[in-house]
């Protein structure tokens, strides 16, 4: 059983730290740009109501009653079949996939805070022109700028949950909402940003494709970290008498409000410049480089704020990423937490390392399989298959396979009988069957 705990406020934003991340202020403005926005938007938050915010529960309360790392934390609740179970904890595989890619987008963020205060690209096709360069030819310093940032995470991990990740959270996570409140307060004088509401909140249907559906949901698990025992891990190292499920609702809020006032200032600056709102994944690093420039000196500035919100929300996301595999060796191998981290992330870097090689121009004809080079198969097989099924082995273990009598027991403390039932009912039913039914339209299984 885990010492080194969380404090609750400690734990509410080192969660909201895991939850916001890249996926917050990269992908989800890029996203509802390609997919339309309003009505986009609108079933997003609808499955974060109703499929997110459930798992996350059933997450949290895996590690919150059992204190443990997640592959024992499953073995101690399941109430038959233990060892077969405990399998259900090596969700954290498949955040250690998602790391090796993610810690090379940190790695492109660096490298973008240095650009932002010294040649920020005069128009949109110059900065295409760089960041093409650098994903596809720049080799030293993309390595260079992925191997700075896995150093940073590894280091705040090996430090622990408390001196480590509670600590820098506390720093950053405060330090990202003030640079958020601040783009945010300066993006309202423009004209554009009138614009940029009515594109996220009007309900339009001229963009929505059958496809934009699957988008959102599994967009939805992405952001709020669940299915890979991250947040499980997290709550297992909570002080007990914590409320898990005010908590949960919090860090779900917390996580959809960043998304949407990252989405508000990015389309304001977007519109304010005339350009459309569907930029693809290019959104960030491309146009709004070239955008910040038109601003002149405050351009600069506002660059580095961006990509410095964008570096705080990246690392706080992945340490979270990190920690189950580094408790799951620490207390399983009995190894020192410095040691666990260290040995977990060389490994995972070597992997990652790969994945930066694939857009490289030299090795991308080597590392591409497929349709797909090695860095995109890291990020569809952990988006679009684990994720989901972490999900849903998550919902159903919870749901059924765990003690019923002293789950009801325990959630009637946080919850009302009727949210209970409508809870339940939900990891027990919406969770597996809409989830399951989107990831087979998603991989095309019956098509
Ligand atoms: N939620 C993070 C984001 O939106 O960028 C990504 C993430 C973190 C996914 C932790 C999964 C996870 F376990």
């Amino acid at each position: 059983m885990i010492k080194d705990r969380f404090s609750r406020i400690g734990f509410i934003l080192a969660a909201t730290g895991s939850a916001v991340g890249l996926g917050n202020i990269w992908k989800f403005p890029y996203i509802t740009g390609d997919n339309g926005g309003g009505l986009f938007v609108l079933v997003y938050l609808v499955t974060i109501l109703f499929v997110g915010i459930s798992v996350f529960i059933a997450e949290s309360y895996v590690g919150y009653a059992t204190h443990k790392n997640s592959v024992d934390a499953f073995e101690t609740l399941a109430k038959s079949n233990k060892q077969a179970w405990k399998f259900g904890g090596f969700t954290f595989v498949t955040a250690l996939a998602i790391l090796s890619f993610y810690v090379v987008v940190i790695g492109w963020i660096l490298k973008y805070m240095v650009v932002s205060i010294t040649t920020l690209p005069q128009s949109v096709q110059e900065a295409q022109n760089m960041f093409l360069g650098m994903l596809k030819e720049d080799m030293f310093s993309q390595i260079g700028y992925f191997v700075v940032a896995f150093l940073i995470v590894a280091f705040i991990v090996s430090k622990g949950v408390k001196s480590g990740i509670e600590r820098v959270n506390k720093i950053l996570m405060p330090a990202l909402f003030l640079l958020l409140i601040g783009m945010l307060l300066y993006s309202m004088s423009f004209d554009s940003f009138g614009t940029a509401l009515h594109f996220m909140f009007y309900p339009d249907l001229t963009h929505f494709k059958s496809e934009s559906i699957l988008i959102a949901v599994g967009h939805a698990f992405f952001t709020l970290s669940i299915g890979m025992a991250a947040i499980l891990t997290y709550s297992s190292s909570l002080e007990t008498n914590t409320n898990i499920v005010k908590s949960s609702v919090i860090v779900a809020l917390l996580d959809t409000l960043v998304a949407l006032v990252a989405g508000i200032v990015i389309f304001t600056i977007l519109f304010n410049a005339g350009f459309e709102s569907s930029q693809g994944a290019g959104l960030v690093f491309i146009t709004l480089p070239a955008l910040f420039y038109e601003f002149g000196a405050i351009g600069n500035i506002l660059s580095l704020a961006f990509f410095t919100a964008l570096a705080f929300a990246g690392i706080t996301s992945a340490i979270s990423i990190l920690e189950p595999a580094v408790r799951y060796v620490e207390e399983k191998k009995e190894v020192s937490r410095v040691k666990a981290t260290y040995m977990i992330s060389f490994g995972i870097a070597l992997i990652g390392l790969a994945t930066l090689l694939s857009n490289l121009t030299p090795f991308s004809n080597t590392l591409t399989f497929g349709d797909k080079n090695l860095f995109d198969w890291f990020d569809f097989i952990s988006s679009s298959i684990l994720l989901p099924l972490g999900g849903i082995v998550t919902a159903l273990f919870v749901g059924f396979f765990i003690d019923q009598n002293h789950l009801k027991t325990n959630m009637l403390h946080y919850m009302s009988k009727g949210v209970y039932n409508t809870w339940l009912f939900s990891i027990r039913f919406i969770v597996p069957l809409g989830v399951g039914i989107i990831m087979i339209e998603k991989l095309g299984l019956f098509s």
